[in-house]
């Protein structure tokens, strides 16, 4: 192309590159100046590349807010929107979904075929008692089925709740428990570095003794050669209920409020909260940030490689590029099996054009070094994106050097699972990068960092992160929970999203998201409760308290490390270590694994009995003690230190 010549770092190090293309800058300037002018007319427009069964003719409703209510009296299908109305011309025969499975299978179904699978199964749901409105929970590897399910789900207007096939059967159970499902669709294995994943197992320990009354029936998708146990009456095989579903099946009619799914996400308290999102409002967003964040043109193939368990597996490997029309990869395996040059076999294997991945991942990369991408056909690549944590400037580079071969730009998308859809990041009309900065506002978004009062910050200086006006992919609700949704988001700052997120602005304006500031901890990407990895670990009968934070970590971002103290009678040993990770994993999934755990006879807490984790990571991080003062004993908070320093520092 053209318009790619070779980028240029800044002496500041800024990296100036050439826009995508004319197009793509005007488009940037364009999108930028109308949502300038009139925000709201701005997401009209956006919403004019969605096809509604009923056009909506009001756009925005504050007058419940924070319920906020987006396009609320149009009608849409959001499966409609990712399938029937690519089959209608030359798209039908266009590649969907391309699946590369760990050991080398490829298959590919075009949009017809995604028609038919999604239409049959949608089918299949029904015929099973499912009704518009009601919890389906998909606990699937990464395989084209997940896409048909979760689409099926929308089609009938039925509510999916994804949960990532990394989490154990307890926070299976969980998360079946607080939506009600009535059907469970699992698999009877996936792979992970050639080793079976057993999620069938996984499922009926979940279900065993009635632990979850709300299941009525599981279907299971033969992927792996092994058998399965199938219980009688409950268990059904996904291929005997295609071969008997009608091939047609009528999209539902649903309101733009209506909604599409629930994700569950880790918060600063308790079990992780139903994060809800609507029809309309997320169809528009994540349509919308597609198209114009990552330039998805007809003739990309375009790949994320996050996992379908996540929101950005939901926003962008499935609703986003599939509303666009765009062939979206998905790879079930690691990018380590069988070699670490997996993923760019990927990349030249299908010509991959706009890639999407995580900076935990560029690290692990960077680690195994630059001869693995050097030895692949990288040509087809013209653009490169980043989420789930702050890309750190060494990676950008490296990324943009390395696999981009300093002829793509990178956007680096901050979201959440809350957002729906991006909020911050650059765009391809763009021309100067700043490596680490997650940069501007996607248009018509109103995105601010405020001080404890709810001012402004000024340029330099740190603050919360926080959205000042509504955006159509909001969160409407937490599950059945509308006093934590309230409470999380809406109640420090009246009327504006609090985000959890610390950041600050540049003298240039640009934004750089700095980190959580909540109990929240960010593991190589995924989202983990410091509360909900403390209550497994008091579930052991010898722990008597845990406080679980996230210290940095040169890979991960950040590692869970755990300061316990022991009840009476017992005391720590190396056996009791592996004890309480083995019991974590089985809480949560493998993802929480503590890295260390250290043991104490005290924890740092305030007068009030609040557990001081900031302190305990500034131990574990070996940085000088922040603020004591609030301690109830500041005595308690040296002498963990003293202790840390000399066993584990
Ligand atoms: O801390 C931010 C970080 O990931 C959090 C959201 O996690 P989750 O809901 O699991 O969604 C992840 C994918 C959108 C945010 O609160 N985060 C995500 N993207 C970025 C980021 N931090 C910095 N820069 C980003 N680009």
């Amino acid at each position: 192309m053209e318009m790619n010549r070779q980028g240029n770092v800044a002496p500041d190090g800024e990296v100036l590159h050439p826009s995508l293309s004319k197009e793509a800058k005007e488009t940037a300037e364009k999108l930028r100046a109308l949502a300038q002018s009139d925000r709201l007319a701005f997401w009209g427009e956006m919403s004019k590349d969605i096809t509604w069964f009923k056009e909506w003719t009001k756009i925005l409703d504050e007058g419940n807010a924070p319920f906020y209510r987006w396009y609320y009296d149009g009608q849409l299908n959001a499966c409609y929107n990712c399938v029937d109305r690519h089959i209608k011309g030359w798209k039908k025969n266009k590649a969907a979904i391309i699946f590369e499975g760990e050991l080398g299978d490829t298959r590919v179904l075009t949009y017809w075929d995604l028609y038919r699978e999604v239409n049959k199964f949608a089918n299949v749901l029904k015929n099973l008692g499912v009704k518009r409105g009601e919890v389906v929970t998909i606990y699937l590897p990464m395989i084209p089925e997940a896409v048909i399910a979760m689409l099926a789900c929308a089609r009938i207007g039925a509510l999916h709740s994804v949960v990532f096939g990394g989490f154990s059967s307890d926070a299976l159970k969980d998360r079946i428990n607080d939506s009600g499902a009535k059907i469970l669709v699992t698999a009877n294995g996936g792979y992970r570095r050639g080793k079976p994943v057993p999620l069938k197992n996984n499922a009926d320990t979940a279900l065993q003794g009635n632990q979850c009354p709300s299941i009525e029936k599981v279907v299971v998708v033969r992927h792996t050669p092994d058998d399965v146990p199938m219980e009688p009456g409950r268990d059904l095989w996904y291929s005997d209920l295609m071969n008997e579903a009608g091939l047609y099946c009528e999209p539902e009619v649903m309101d733009a409020e209506d909604p599409l799914f629930i994700l569950y996400s880790s918060g600063t308290t308790g079990k992780p909260k139903g994060i809800l999102h609507s029809t309309g409002g997320y169809m528009v967003g994540v349509h919308t940030t597609t198209k114009y964040v990552f330039d998805c043109k007809d003739d990309d193939v375009y790949w994320c490689t996050a996992d379908i368990g996540w929101i950005t597996g939901h926003s962008y490997i499935v609703y986003g590029p599939l509303s666009n029309g765009a062939t979206t990869v998905l790879y079930e395996g690691s990018p380590d099996y069988p070699a670490q040059d997996r993923f760019w076999a990927i990349i030249e294997k299908f010509g991959v054009s706009l890639f999407y991945t995580a900076p935990t991942a560029i690290r692990l990369f960077m680690r195994w070094g630059e001869q693995y991408p050097a030895a692949h056909d990288l040509s087809s690549l013209r653009l490169l994106a980043s989420v789930g944590e702050p890309i750190n400037p060494e990676a950008w580079m490296w990324f943009y050097k390395h696999i981009g071969r300093e002829n793509c730009p990178i956007m680096d998308t901050w979201w959440q699972t809350e957002t729906g859809a991006h909020l911050v990041t650059p765009l391809p009309g763009d021309t100067s990068f700043k490596p680490g900065a997650a940069t501007s506002p996607f248009p018509g978004v109103e995105v601010d960092i405020f001080d404890e009062e709810g001012n402004s910050v000024k340029p330099g200086e740190q603050g919360y992160l926080v959205v000042k006006s509504p955006w159509p992919s909001m969160l409407r609700n937490l599950y059945n929970d509308s006093e934590r949704f309230l409470n999380t988001y809406w109640n420090q700052f009246k009327g504006v999203y609090l985000s959890g997120d610390s950041a600050k602005r540049d003298e240039d304006g640009a934004i750089w998201v700095i980190g959580r500031v909540d109990d929240v901890i960010n593991v190589s990407g995924h989202r983990l409760g410091t509360a909900e990895i403390e209550s497994a670990l008091v579930e052991h009968q010898a722990v008597a308290e845990a406080a679980v934070i996230g210290k940095k970590h040169e890979l991960k971002g950040q590692a869970v490390s755990a300061f316990v103290t022991l009840r009476e009678g017992f005391t720590g040993s190396d056996e009791l270590i592996a004890e309480l990770k083995q019991l974590v994993v089985s809480k949560i999934g493998a993802l929480a694994r503590p890295e260390d755990i250290f043991f104490t006879s005290e924890l740092p807490k305030t007068r009030s009995g609040k557990i001081m984790r900031r302190l305990l990571r500034d131990i574990a991080e070996g940085k000088v003690l922040g603020d004591t003062t609030t301690l109830m004993d500041p005595e308690i908070i040296s002498s963990i230190k003293d202790k840390y320093d000399k066993e584990a520092g």
